[in-house]
């Protein structure tokens, strides 16, 4: 059994302990405990908070000068041939008819909520016609209107959009910003950016010093983000009397956020959409010629089951829709039933889409119907891409002369974004593969059928075993309603539900706001860096509150990670892992990187955590590429060390020129291990900008030291554990909270017949039936006793329960005492007071 010793460690851990503090001492002193990083200069910063738009105080004289130009140049554009088109393109749509009352409103209200069916122009109209009349009214140098989107690509495409209809280039006077990337330029008064972007900014400059009107889009959609930033806003407007802010939203649910809002005017835009005729999975089957007997057995029962639905609770119910597949499926002969007819039951299932229904579906549109674009919605980006897979390998779907087949979704790049709003000649049908995104925030204008699978990936929380699951889960009946109004855009459309009328029954009416469903930590702590008080009194200041035992779960792990002392204040590494735009635990891994000159391998271990995994494992060569990972793995018990290998040999192999051979060699996905690179490189500078590292070899010093590494990712990952037992033939696995665990198949150590070390720790737990660990890796007692955690009050208690039976070999008289004084040492460290 390959362990360290724990003496082995201790002369580790002492002598970078040393090194690091004579090092520190040497040079200058971390950062001061009140400051942030100041300098903000590096376009590439990842997340970096925005300067505000304004430049420093300008005479007067200057500023007038620049509205009276920009005026002119608002003029010309409009008196232009092709301006004049834009215009009346623009004048065509619905938002148009009440620009003069919206502005009216804006004026004479601090807030206003204004709702509109998708794709009546409130996003790409509405910021629009603020600034144009701030201009006319020669205030145009000195408006700043920040709107935000809750996506990357929306703020993106959006702010190309008003661009091009402005006749003016990003950067002139609309810009975007997104984490990563951005365009703006000193003369930028509309800025289109994420929500998380604003509250970046916030943490710089609390007032929003300069900008005059904030518009929040798509809130509906209840992001955790955004219910933050309203809570934030609320604030400030009192403070700030003549900032003005603009809430937008597409289905009705306006009266929520005018009561908020101390019952703010609403102002509803009406739209226009054709009908769209809805069919639900038994029509489906009949239509496409499917033997009825079997599915009319099950969907009684199904229809049983929903009845009783009725009374249970949301999240029961969708438990209950589950099982109620199950049975179904348990019910029929599976034997009897063709892959396409196992496909659709297996419909019921909310963890499991159908592709051969969707493709029969897709062909039966193709070969049946009139002209029209498809639009699919499925759940996220890997069964949008092996979907797409499928559909091309099929002889109608593949053929590019037929169907042009594109994917749709956050990731993708802007060039790819493009195709899926352009026309295709004549005789193409376009079929876009699409997110829930498609459903408010992009408008595809010439979709005519909409096939809807029913689910989205969704992050739930269960604040009981504090174990977020990020599932396909049913999506509400809110939801089914807005991804069916995607087919009536230009005429009569029609949309295929892919489930069953009584599913749909069981519905919700509504989908859970995020902040009731989701993990806390990253919140809390941006709480605590903007300095709002406790984080109980001020989450529970939100539109729809979160449950206290959620808040209380995530104070308790941001103390456990020594983020929060006792008394919830926020620590020095606090304070640094809010400036991280990354989750707590992979900030920590960096500012540990970073402390013990490992850096190298962390940034690559973290970047591929916050990425995706790089592995393919592609159903029909599983077990190809499942060995091709094992290789990577040496024997070293990690998922975590294997994707460092794998990358470092495909960075070899680029600079060789062989990195897409030794990609598809190894089951690789270079397009993921690109991204890697690219946010490795964002780290970095990151962490130069705050302090953390000097230059890049010097942080390198122990790269090459695997039980580093190894502690270093149980140092984030904790309190993310599980014990390990190895049986005869298999290795159990335990969690303090669930009990017995399994690991993903596509784990190194689900192959492993023995795991050498006590501990896994693991990236992320999923519950499907069981729970699920993804990502893990082995460490040793001594590991997790030194790097699990801090020690504060009941924390060693803790530390010490859990490691069990192994206390009596740690506990030898002496060698506890030396522990703690490492562990209290390392503690101090890793807060560098
Ligand atoms: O925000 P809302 O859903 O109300 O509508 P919008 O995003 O402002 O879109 C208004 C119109 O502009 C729609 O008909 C879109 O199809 C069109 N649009 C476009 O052609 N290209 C874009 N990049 C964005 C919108
Ligand atoms: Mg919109």
């Amino acid at each position: 059994r390959e362990v360290v010793l724990p003496s082995e460690l201790h002369s580790r851990v002492d002598y970078h302990l040393k090194s690091y503090l004579s090092q520190k001492s040497a040079t200058r002193d971390g950062y001061p405990n009140n400051t942030l990083p100041t300098s903000r200069t590096s376009e590439s910063l990842v997340g970096e908070a925005d300067e505000p738009l304004r430049q420093s105080p300008v005479a007067e004289g200057i500023l007038r000068r620049k509205s009276f130009q920009l005026r002119n140049k608002q003029q010309d554009w409009q008196e232009s041939v092709e301006g004049q088109k834009m215009q009346e393109l623009r004048r065509s749509l619905p938002a148009y008819k009440e620009k003069e009352a919206l502005l009216n409103a804006i004026s004479r209200n601090q807030v206003i909520v204004v709702s509109g069916e998708t794709g009546c122009g409130k996003t790409t109209q509405l910021p629009q016609y603020i600034l144009e009349s701030e201009i006319e009214a020669a205030r145009g140098a000195v408006c700043s209107i920040i709107c935000t989107q809750p996506r990357r690509i929306s703020a993106m495409s959006v702010a190309e959009r008003v661009a091009a209809e402005r006749g003016e280039k990003l950067g002139d006077s609309v810009g975007y910003k997104v984490r990563l990337e951005g365009i703006k330029g000193r003369d930028t008064r509309l800025l289109f950016c994420t929500t998380g972007i604003l509250l970046r900014r916030l943490l710089l400059d609390r007032s929003l010093q300069g900008v005059t009107h904030v518009i929040v889009d798509e809130i509906h959609e209840r992001g955790m983000n955004e219910d933050f930033l309203l809570i934030v806003l609320k604030e400030l407007l009192p403070r700030r009397p003549e900032l003005k802010l603009i809430l937008m939203s597409a289905t009705l649910n306006a009266e929520l956020f005018s009561s908020y809002f101390g019952g703010a005017p609403m102002m509803h835009i009406p739209g226009f959409t054709y009908p769209v005729r809805s069919y639900f999975l038994e029509n489906i089957l009949e239509m496409t010629g499917y033997r009825l007997s079997t599915y009319n057995q099950i969907d009684n029962y199904g229809q049983e089951k929903s009845w009783k639905m009725q009374k249970q609770t949301l999240r029961k119910r969708k438990t209950q829709i589950a099982s109620a597949a199950e049975d179904a499926l348990g019910a029929a002969d599976l034997r009897e039933l063709n892959p396409w007819t196992r496909d659709s039951l297996s419909c019921w299932n909310p963890d499991s889409i159908g592709f051969n229904l969707i493709e029969n579906v897709v062909c039966h549109i193709c070969k049946k119907e009139r002209p029209g674009a498809i639009l699919v919605f499925m759940t996220g980006w890997d069964d949008i891409n092996s979907l797409k897979d499928q559909l091309q390998s099929h002889p109608l779907l593949g053929d590019p002369t037929k169907v042009l087949l594109l994917a749709c979704h956050g990731s993708m790049d802007s060039s790819e974004q493009k195709l899926i709003f352009n026309k295709p000649e004549d005789g193409i049908r376009k079929i876009v593969l699409a997110t829930n995104m498609a459903e408010t925030s992009i408008t595809i204008n010439d979709v005519v059928y909409v096939v809807d699978c029913g689910k989205a990936k969704e992050t739930s929380y269960d604040a009981l075993n504090n174990t977020p699951c990020l599932l396909p889960a049913w999506i509400s009946k809110a939801s089914a309603r807005q991804r069916r109004g995607r087919a009536g855009r230009v005429q009569p459309g029609e949309c295929y539900h892919l489930y069953p009328r009584s599913v749909y029954d069981a519905f919700a009416e509504y989908q859970l706001p995020e902040l009731l469903r989701t993990p806390l930590q990253s919140l809390c702590l941006q709480i605590k860096s903007l300095q709002l008080g406790s984080i109980s009194d001020f989450l529970s200041k939100a539109l729809q509150p979160p449950e206290p035992l959620s808040v209380q779960n995530a104070i308790e792990y941001l103390k456990i990670i020594g983020a929060l002392d006792d008394k919830e204040n926020l620590t020095v590494l606090g304070r640094k892992l809010s400036v991280l735009p990354v989750e707590p635990k992979l900030g920590k891994m960096l500012i540990l990187g970073a402390i013990f000159n490992c850096l190298d391998p962390i940034m690559t271990v973290v970047a591929g955590l916050s990425v995706r995994d790089p592995f393919l494992m592609p159903f029909e060569k599983k077990d190809l590429a499942e060995s091709a990972k094992a290789q990577f793995s040496g024997g070293d018990n990690s998922d975590h060390l294997a994707l460092l290998r794998a990358y470092d040999g495909w960075k070899a192999a680029e600079r060789q020129q062989s990195g897409a051979e030794y990609c598809w060699r190894n089951f690789l996905s270079s397009q993921t291990l690109r991204a890697i690179d690219s946010l490795r490189k964002q780290f970095y500078h990151l962490l130069r900008d705050c302090g953390l590292v000097e230059n890049m070899e010097k942080c390198n010093t122990w790269s090459h030291d695997q039980h580093l590494i190894r502690a270093i990712i149980c140092s984030g990952l904790f309190p993310g554990i599980c014990s390990v037992v190895n049986k005869e033939k298999s290795v159990s696995l335990k969690t303090m909270e669930d009990g017995p665990v399994l690991l993903y198949l596509n784990s190194v150590n689900a192959q492993e017949p023995r795991i050498p070390y006590p501990w896994l720790v693991f990236n992320e737990k999923v519950k499907v039936n069981t729970v699920f660990l993804r990502d893990s890796t082995a460490v040793s007692d001594s590991v997790v006793l030194l790097f699990g955690g801090t020690v504060s009050k009941g924390a060693m208690d803790g530390h010490l329960k859990m490691l069990g039976g192994y206390l009596e070999f740690f506990m030898k008289p002496g060698l506890a005492a030396t522990y703690l004084t490492l562990k209290r040492e390392l503690d101090e460290l890793i807060q560098m007071k």
